[in-house]
């Protein structure tokens, strides 16, 4: 167990939510992990974790994966989904995460909730939707699966359009409206800022 892990429960008393990662190159094993086989929810780049969290408790009958890069964050996560049976934690960056750890057909659906902009064009490259991650994406999701994505950023909105529109592997839908609020997209609605949001179920090739 990861010191911090070990030392969370500890300190909070609560049972621990984070993934313990034994291999980089080998597949979660989600059944060991989650001790049942139901549909699988991801967030990426869950942040504080609330939006995990309030889905999780509406969901009793689904496990929910929030994977996020920074330690501060998962540990709030963490100590949110302290009493969610369905939920854990993997501190890791996210498409490494989707290319390699998530088994292929895996997941029923994924959210990618207000991902970093970088709104500089010499920082585009850092942006996280380009077609090399729709194509992880696509290869982790089950049939019929999909993933959620919203953003305030609509230059980037335009582009992770762009993106899903020249990739036939994904039908383009709308949106599901009746999702909790994460904590960027209150903070963004108390702003008055308009979201973007968009959906994209796998469309799997005729045999
Ligand atoms: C703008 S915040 C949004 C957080 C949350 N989804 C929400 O809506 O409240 C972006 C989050 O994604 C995380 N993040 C950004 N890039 C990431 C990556 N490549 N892998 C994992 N986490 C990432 C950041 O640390 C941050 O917590």
């Amino acid at each position: 167990m990861p010191a911090d892990e070990g030392s969370l429960a500890h300190r909070r008393h609560v049972p621990s939510r984070l993934v313990a990662v034994e291999s980089l190159t080998d597949h979660l094993d989600l059944d060991k992990i989650f001790g049942r086989r139901v549909p699988l929810h991801v967030d990426l780049g869950c942040g504080d974790g609330s939006f995990l969290c309030a889905l999780a408790q509406r969901m009793p009958d689904k496990n929910f994966l929030g994977i996020e890069r920074l330690l501060n964050r998962v540990r709030t996560s963490a100590r949110k989904a302290a009493t969610l049976d369905n939920v854990r934690l993997l501190r890791m960056e996210s498409f490494y995460a989707v290319r390699y750890l998530l088994p292929a057909e895996s997941v029923e659906r994924f959210y990618l909730l207000f991902p970093d902009p970088w709104p500089k064009r010499r920082h585009h490259q850092r942006r996280i939707v380009t077609p090399d991650f729709f194509g992880s994406i696509h290869a982790a999701l089950e049939k019929n699966g999909s993933i959620y994505i919203a953003t305030d950023d609509v230059d980037y909105f335009g582009k992770i359009r762009e993106v899903a529109e020249s990739d036939p592997s994904f039908a383009i839908g709308d949106a599901d409206a009746d999702l909790p609020q994460s904590r960027f997209g209150l903070i963004f609605r108390q702003k008055g800022s308009p979201i973007h949001s968009l959906e994209l179920r796998k469309v799997s090739p005729v045999k």
